[in-house]
Formats: structure tokens, sequence, C-alpha cells
């Protein structure tokens, strides 16, 4: 798989990617990446990319003309035309799914805005539009980064054992348990106990529970529609009526 970004900030990317499971992997070629600085797309003596809007207001725009020259350049090379990816707050938010989604793509551009946006007419080239939460970033560079590591460590080869990824939260539409490591007691704290037993079928139904319980206290929207046991919405009940108690209690 190749990732490609289109920016005006080309070398930001490199020190990211480099680094622990993303660097083994980019290292071991289980993913392609190359940076391309809009301003090679430019025709005038600054490397112009922005300018004012029209009809007034703060700051600068990104102009459409390098954007397009570059996407059309940057599609026509290599075999296969890239899946393109522009990046805004106004896009659809960004989730697991769609990292699980995207995975499946041989190619992907990014095209990363900076300023105040980009000439809405540049639009027309995405294929699809992300934005990566309810806040505004100050590039799309961030935001790259977020969907690249996150569909990276999808690929195959990148995570040491291929269960961690279905392990985590989200893969099963709850939040991932709890887990403990060494020193089993910290601070008075001890950690359940059936970790300790070697009980593996113990430890998966403690897993599966924790996983609910988990999910309920933090994160209920995510059991909208869940595929839950009548025992394991017992749980989810339960979960919630102590956490509606305790938000009372304070
Ligand atoms: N650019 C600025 N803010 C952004 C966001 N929240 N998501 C994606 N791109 C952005």
């Amino acid at each position: 798989m190749i990732f490609e970004v289109l920016s005006v900030f080309p070398q930001v990317f490199e020190p990211y990617l480099s680094e622990s499971i993303l660097g083994r992997a980019w290292q071991r070629s289980l993913f392609e990446f190359v940076a391309h600085d809009l301003r090679t797309w430019t025709h005038d003596r600054h490397s112009t990319v922005d300018d004012a809007p029209f009809g007034g207001g703060q700051g600068m725009l990104m102009k459409c003309e390098p954007i397009f020259e570059a996407v059309r350049d940057i599609s026509g090379q290599g075999k296969k035309r890239p899946h393109v990816i522009f990046f805004s707050p106004c896009g659809r938010r960004y989730s697991e799914k769609d990292a699980e989604r995207l995975s499946s793509f041989d190619r992907i551009l990014f095209v990363c805005g900076r300023y105040e946006g980009i000439d809405e007419r540049a639009y027309a080239l995405a294929d699809e539009i992300v934005s990566v939460g309810d806040y505004v970033l100050t590039g799309g560079e961030l935001a790259a980064l977020v969907v690249i590591d996150s569909v990276v460590r999808l690929l195959p080869g990148v995570l040491g054992d291929d269960r961690s990824a279905k392990d985590e939260s989200f893969s099963q539409g709850l939040l991932e348990y709890a887990q403990y490591t060494r020193p089993a007691t910290f601070q008075g704290e001890r950690v359940p106990e059936v970790l300790l037993s070697g009980d593996h079928g113990a430890v998966s139904a403690w897993r599966r529970r924790s996983s609910i319980e988990r999910t309920a206290r933090w994160r209920p929207d995510l059991l909208e529609g869940a595929e839950l046991s009548e025992d394991e919405w017992s749980l989810v009940h339960e979960t919630l009526g102590q956490r509606d108690c305790e938000a009372t209690d304070v």
C-alpha cells in the first residue's frame, strides 16, 4: 500500500512515521510513503499557494490551481489512480470503520489544507472529505498522520500478533477490556485475581465483561445496536445505574 500526501509542509511526516511500529513497518516495506510539496506546482517567483478570500474576511485561502495541477500530475504517475482524500473539519467524522475500509486501498493521496481553508472548487477532486474530530487544526497534516497511523497498524504483519488489532477498542463495537501488568499489587490495589489464575476460559469471560462494563461507563453511545446477550444487557443497565448514582453523588 502506498500513502502519498500533498502539503506545503512535506517535511513534517517523516519524523513521526520513522519511529516505533510505523518506522519498522516502513523499513520492512509493509507500506510506502511519498510526500509531495504543493509548491512544486506553482509558477510564480514566490511559489504562491494562497490568496485572500473573495468577499473579504480573515486570513488566506489555498488557491485551487496548484492543487488541481498537483492532483492531476500525481494521479497520472504510477500504475493506479489514487483514492483522493481531502481533510477539513467539515468532512465526515473518521472512525475505526473507515480505517478498516481504507486499509484495502492500494494507493491513497491525502490533500492537506492549511490557512483558513481551501478554495471550494478544489473539493471536486476529492473522493472523500474527512474530519478527524469536531475541533479545528491549523492544517491537515496531523489529520493525515492520524489516518495513516490507524490504517498502517491494520496492515498484515505490522502488529506482531494479528489478533492484537482485532482485540482493540472499537473493532468489535466495544471498548477494549481493562489490562494490567506487574506489579500485581500497586499502592494497595490488586489486579483482578482471575487474570493471575491461568484459567484461559475464565480470563476470556472476564475480559468480555470488562469490555461491556467499560463501554457502558465511558462510551454508552457505542452500545446502540450492539449484539449482546440478555445477561450482557443486564450488566449494561447495572453499570449505567451505578454510573448515574456516581454522577449524582458528586
Ligand atoms: N483541518 C483542520 N481541522 C481539521 C479536522 N478537525 N479534521 C481534518 N482536517 C482538519
